[in-house]
């Protein structure tokens, strides 16, 4: 089974990215599932719902977030309606929504996971990804062995360490958030495939995805500036992982980075 994990979607240009570039690379690769990090979507800040329709429309199956879930508010509701997008686990029992789906791919189920770190977030109302993903882990291990950890993190260390805490438990743990492409993608001993940071679909010239001046803007006077979409090198960035789907264990990983056309929009008026 061929599985591809893309980086967050950041803006139009992500959507773009998207609109432009999944459905071919998709046939072409034969992937048979597509996990995306869509907290970046709308505008950069947060996914509204019409525009995770759009993004599963065109072509991506399971939808993660992490710290900006609800930052778009018709994704409060949005959430409970469409169960192939997910917010973290570890969010507190009656928050909308879930972090948990399963799937089946040809005739073997799946499981996708997202969790949310615990450093440089203000969210200590969060359960311990570390100690709940244990039980988790082994739960769904007793209904499949093909596993897939979405770890939105800010950390290089607790997602490196988290992919040592889970090797051998899962097909593959994955890291969100930074919006950079790591050079460390690799198979776990146990089977698991591993990568830091998926990068993001969007604008690579860029500050995660932004214009850089208001960017520095910011870094250098220490006022809140409105950031700006940028346009700049559009590329499709993930990984593409081939999993055993009887034993569950990572085969291959293939870093993918693919530059792609995406036209800046006319501005208004
Ligand atoms: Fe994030």
């Amino acid at each position: 089974m061929k599985v591809l994990f893309l980086g967050e979607i950041v803006g139009r240009c992500g959507i773009g990215v998207i609109k432009n570039a999944l459905k071919k690379y998709r046939e072409d690769n034969g992937i048979d599932l597509v996990i995306a990090n869509g907290e970046g979507a709308t505008g950069g800040f947060g996914l509204g719902f019409q525009n995770a329709l759009t993004l599963q429309h065109m072509g991506i199956d399971i939808l993660t977030m992490g710290e900006k879930s609800f930052f778009k508010i018709d994704m409060v509701e949005g959430i409970g309606k469409r169960s192939s997008i997910l917010r973290p686990a570890n969010y507190p029992e009656g928050v909308p929504g879930r972090g948990v789906k399963y799937v089946t791919v040809g005739d073997t189920k799946v499981c996708v996971v997202n969790f949310l770190g615990m450093c440089n977030f203000n969210n200590p109302h969060l359960n311990n990804p570390f100690l709940a993903a244990a039980g988790l882990i082994d739960k769904i291990r007793s209904e499949t062995p093909v596993i897939f950890y979405v770890f939105h993190a800010s950390a290089t260390a607790e997602k490196v360490a988290m992919g040592h805490h889970l090797a051998g438990r899962v097909s593959a743990v994955v890291g969100t958030h930074s919006k950079a492409l790591t050079a460390d993608a690799r198979i776990l001993d146990g089977g698991t495939a591993y990568i830091t940071d998926l990068g993001r679909c969007g604008a690579s010239e860029s500050v995660g995805g932004f214009a850089p001046e208001p960017e520095i803007r910011k870094f250098r006077t220490h006022v809140m500036t409105r950031s700006m979409e940028s346009w700049e090198k559009p590329q499709m960035q993930g990984l593409l992982v081939e999993v055993d789907g009887r034993s569950g264990k990572a085969l291959s990983v293939e870093t993918v980075k693919l530059d792609v056309e995406v036209p800046m929009p006319e501005p208004k008026g």
